[in-house]
């Protein structure tokens, strides 16, 4: 089964909420360069400290940054057996260097690529709608509320909405998406491991749809 997995997708069509339940399903790490970022600004690392102007922006933190974070992450012996990882690669660069960092770490190669597929109606509703919790839970107003408003259901921690989710950078953040992650769509087909998965339905759907995508790998 496949085990090296790479999440592709606009911001806001689920690639976290289906990560985080693929990589618990496969039981290998999840590792999402938005949450390492976020975990940097918080403790107000050098890193994040870089990061910060790009992500209030909703713009690409530069490649030799983000390439070298993942880098790190990847190196740990978790990711031995395999890693989802979720927002990384987004530009050509990030996916050819994800390419020959697998190769030297484990002799391994990406063996899937899952695109979830969401109309930009749609995912503006759901950027917007998103709130989360410092630990990196995250849930819906609408689509996947708290049982308690503003509470966090794992934790209890306050629930706050992103900085980059209000409505003027998610849609630069769509923007910067069309223009900078699509080709990667082409670069994983080519490949033979690309698999378009519908994610305009209910969480439920979406992962079954995802899981027989995974076993077909
Ligand atoms: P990042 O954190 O990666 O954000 P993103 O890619 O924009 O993705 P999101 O986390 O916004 O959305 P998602 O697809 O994970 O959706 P989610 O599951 O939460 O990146 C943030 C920033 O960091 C970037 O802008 C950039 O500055 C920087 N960065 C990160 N990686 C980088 C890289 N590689 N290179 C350079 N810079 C980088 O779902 C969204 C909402 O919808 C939630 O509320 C959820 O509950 C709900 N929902 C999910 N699925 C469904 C469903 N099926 N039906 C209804 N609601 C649903």
């Amino acid at each position: 089964m496949a085990k090296r997995v790479v999440m592709l997708g606009p911001p806001g069509a689920g690639k976290g909420t289906q990560a985080k339940r693929l990589a618990k399903h496969l039981g290998v790490p999840h590792v999402s360069s938005g949450d390492i970022f976020r975990e940097n600004l918080r403790e107000k690392t050098e890193l994040g400290r870089t990061a910060e102007a790009y992500m209030k922006r909703g713009e690409l933190v530069p490649d030799d940054v983000t390439i070298a974070m993942i880098r790190e992450r990847l190196s740990r012996p978790d990711c031995r057996e395999g890693v989802v990882l979720d927002g990384f690669p987004r530009t050509p660069a990030q996916a050819e260097a994800l390419d020959a960092m697998l190769q030297e770490l484990y002799q391994a190669r990406v063996d899937l690529a899952p695109l979830i597929e969401v109309p930009e109606e749609v995912l503006v509703e759901r950027l917007t709608g998103r709130r989360s919790c410092p630990n990196g839970h995250v849930y819906h107003l609408t689509f996947n509320p708290p049982k308690e408003a503003g509470k966090c259901d794992h934790d209890g921690l306050e629930l706050f909405q992103r900085e980059d989710d209000r409505p003027e950078t998610v849609l630069n953040r769509i923007q910067v998406y069309n223009r900078q992650t699509q080709p990667l769509i082409d670069f994983y087909d080519q490949r033979g491991v690309l698999a378009r998965i519908n994610g305009n339905q209910p969480i439920e759907a979406v992962s079954a749809e995802l899981f027989a995508a995974l076993e077909k790998a």
